[in-house]
């Protein structure tokens, strides 16, 4: 009789031999205040991510843990590990900037340079050497394809970043990360400063430019977790107020079949 094995745990031993970058054993802290307890989580290539939890249970924080972004906080400090492709990113030896190119960032409030669209995709690769103008212009051009903005900006690459819509600023943002060929692209709720339709429109580039990239996303929105991401991690905050990850699981369980209580309320509206 054949083995009776479910999508699930066939998604899961493929997934599990291509862990990207890893967190392991970490506990965080903001001068004395646990911010982050005994966090385990693989994030696998080629997938996305979801994190969620409510307010304050450390989603934003354990995010900038995968490039080192909490370093610029003087009170944050960190215990455990944080691998990238089996190698660690954490200690003095690590040259943070490579890092940071590997793993970047879109941030919450669409935030471009207030220079043209052109300038803000290429800043990172000129920040990187590469002076070539065709070079750059292929760069530009690519990254905003992969953006899904080419076509609304192809003809005004000298505008000002800052005269798109609010909808565009952010994709536009998006461009200029993917502009240094990062591996991973961290987003901490990329579109909940936007209009459902502009929301939609990230959405739908994410799954295309996953193919390429691995993205963590931290999103309130259950909908666009559930919509969006093939793996879900759950956050709470335990009686000392520090953030646990209660659940780690493929996104279709942890909105179908949860294991955790806590979890099944969140997802479903019940938890305050
Ligand atoms: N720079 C900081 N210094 C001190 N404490 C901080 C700092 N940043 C965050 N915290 C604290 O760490 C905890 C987790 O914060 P974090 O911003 O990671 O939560 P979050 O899950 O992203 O919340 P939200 O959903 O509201 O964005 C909170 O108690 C917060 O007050
Ligand atoms: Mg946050």
């Amino acid at each position: 009789m054949a083995l009776n094995i479910s999508p699930l745990s066939v998604s899961r031993a493929n997934a599990l031999s291509d862990a990207k970058t890893e967190i392991k054993n970490l506990n965080l802290y903001y001068g004395k205040f646990q911010a982050l307890t005994d966090i385990n989580l693989p994030i696998y290539a080629n997938k996305i991510t979801a994190i969620i939890g409510p307010s304050g249970c450390g989603k934003s924080t354990l995010l900038r843990s995968f490039n080192r972004m909490n370093d610029l906080i003087p009170s944050c400090r960190t215990e455990g590990e944080i691998l990238l492709d089996g190698s660690t990113i954490l200690g003095r030896g690590v040259d943070v900037v490579d890092v940071r190119r590997r793993v970047g960032m879109v941030f919450q409030r669409p935030n471009p340079f207030p220079k043209s669209i052109y300038d803000n995709v290429a800043y990172g690769p000129r920040l990187y050497g590469i002076r070539d103008r065709r070079e750059l212009d292929q760069i530009v051009e690519k990254s905003l394809h992969q953006a899904a903005l080419w076509d609304e900006v192809k003809d005004k690459l000298q505008q000002s970043g800052t005269a798109l819509s609010g909808g565009q600023q952010q994709r536009l943002c998006i461009a200029r990360a993917l502009a240094v060929e990062p591996e991973v692209i961290l987003m901490d709720e990329p579109a909940s400063a936007l209009d459902p339709i502009s929301s939609l429109k990230i959405e739908e580039l994410m799954q295309d430019i996953v193919k390429e990239f691995t993205i963590i996303i931290v999103t309130h929105n259950m909908q666009q977790a559930a919509r969006v991401s093939d793996f879900t991690a759950m956050m709470m905050i335990d009686d000392k107020h520090s953030g646990r990850l209660i659940e780690f699981d493929d996104t279709q369980r942890i909105f179908t079949n949860p294991k955790d209580k806590r979890t099944e309320d969140y997802v479903t509206g019940r938890f305050g």
